[in-house]
């Protein structure tokens, strides 16, 4: 029987670190695909260092050697912590949790943008989308070119690059939102695929609606649970929680949500 989620936190050894950028480490660990089933991409892990637990997105989903891998950047506490693991050490993992990407597309032209480290679901979603026979264009953006997470490897796998610096350091100069405007000018696209800091996602929602293409975005809010029981990370005014009804959601769902791009709440509940 495949146990699809996995609620009790599951003890791996991290296998290999990669380090990305100065601040994204990448951590592979193996997971048995047989007996928890292989996640979508979109979909998160809940991560235990022992002390703390914390969401990350699947970055790499390899159903051939069935290993997962997550891409974290050092922001805080938790974050710089997993930042001190070795290969060897190890880790709790529960999940996959939430609701991913759309996967069931065949030769057709998508557009992935990814923000840092919004790169890291971007990069599972562009990957399953290429082997599927898809056109995929990746805008792959950060702040400087040191930034830039999966630019190479999805470049090497058949995906159209278009890197984009804050900085002008490498790529095409300016936001993501600058780089999809001109993106768009020569492309038509079937779909478009976005994860990224809010700010970014709701220029590009903008854009898009602007120009009724059809897409699907990655939010992140608070989580405490993950499993829909708290209410911690709710949208308003739906309700809808970003861990179970998200954290993907699609383009007649983002029409309902009033708070994206304008506000979100911390761990008391605080609107930020
Ligand atoms: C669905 C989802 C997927 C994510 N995927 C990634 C990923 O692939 N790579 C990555 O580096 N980060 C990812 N994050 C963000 C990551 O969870 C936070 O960066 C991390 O929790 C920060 O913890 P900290 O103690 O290091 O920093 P802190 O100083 O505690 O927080 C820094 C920032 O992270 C946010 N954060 C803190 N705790 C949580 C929490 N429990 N849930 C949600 N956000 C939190 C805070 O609101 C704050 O904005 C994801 C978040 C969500 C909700
Ligand atoms: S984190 Fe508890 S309901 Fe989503």
């Amino acid at each position: 029987m495949v146990i699809k989620m996995v609620n009790a936190p599951v003890i791996v050894e991290i296998k290999k670190i990669i380090e990305e950028t100065p601040t994204i480490k990448t951590f592979l660990f193996d997971w048995d695909m047989d007996k928890y089933g292989i996640p979508n991409p979109g979909e998160f892990l809940m991560i235990w260092n022992f002390e703390n637990e914390k969401p990350m997105s699947i970055s790499i989903i390899d159903k051939v050697k069935m290993q997962l891998g997550i891409s974290v950047k050092d922001v805080g506490e938790f974050t710089h912590a997993l930042h001190q693991l070795k290969e060897g050490d190890k880790i709790g993992i529960r999940g996959s949790y939430g609701h991913g990407f759309s996967t069931d597309f065949e030769d057709k032209k998508i557009l992935a943008i990814g923000g840092g480290v919004g790169m890291a679901p971007i990069n599972a979603i562009s990957r399953e989308l290429l082997i599927k026979g898809n056109d995929v264009s990746v805008i792959a953006a950060g702040v400087t070119y040191d930034e830039l997470l999966f630019m190479n490897s999805l470049k090497e796998i058949g995906a159209t690059v278009h890197p984009c610096t804050d900085d002008g350091s490498f790529g095409f100069k300016g936001f993501a939102t600058d780089c999809c405007l001109d993106v768009l000018k020569d492309n038509e696209f079937d779909m478009v695929v976005v994860c990224g800091p809010e700010i970014m996602m709701k220029g590009i929602y903008d854009i898009l609606n602007e120009r009724d293409i059809d897409y699907e975005f990655s939010l992140e809010r608070y989580m405490k649970c993950a499993i829909g029981i708290c209410g911690q990370c709710c949208l308003d005014p739906t309700g809808w929680r970003v861990c179970a009804e998200g954290p993907v959601f699609n383009k007649e769902n983002l029409l309902q949500i009033d708070e994206f791009g304008k506000y979100k709440r911390d761990a008391s509940g605080t609107k930020l």
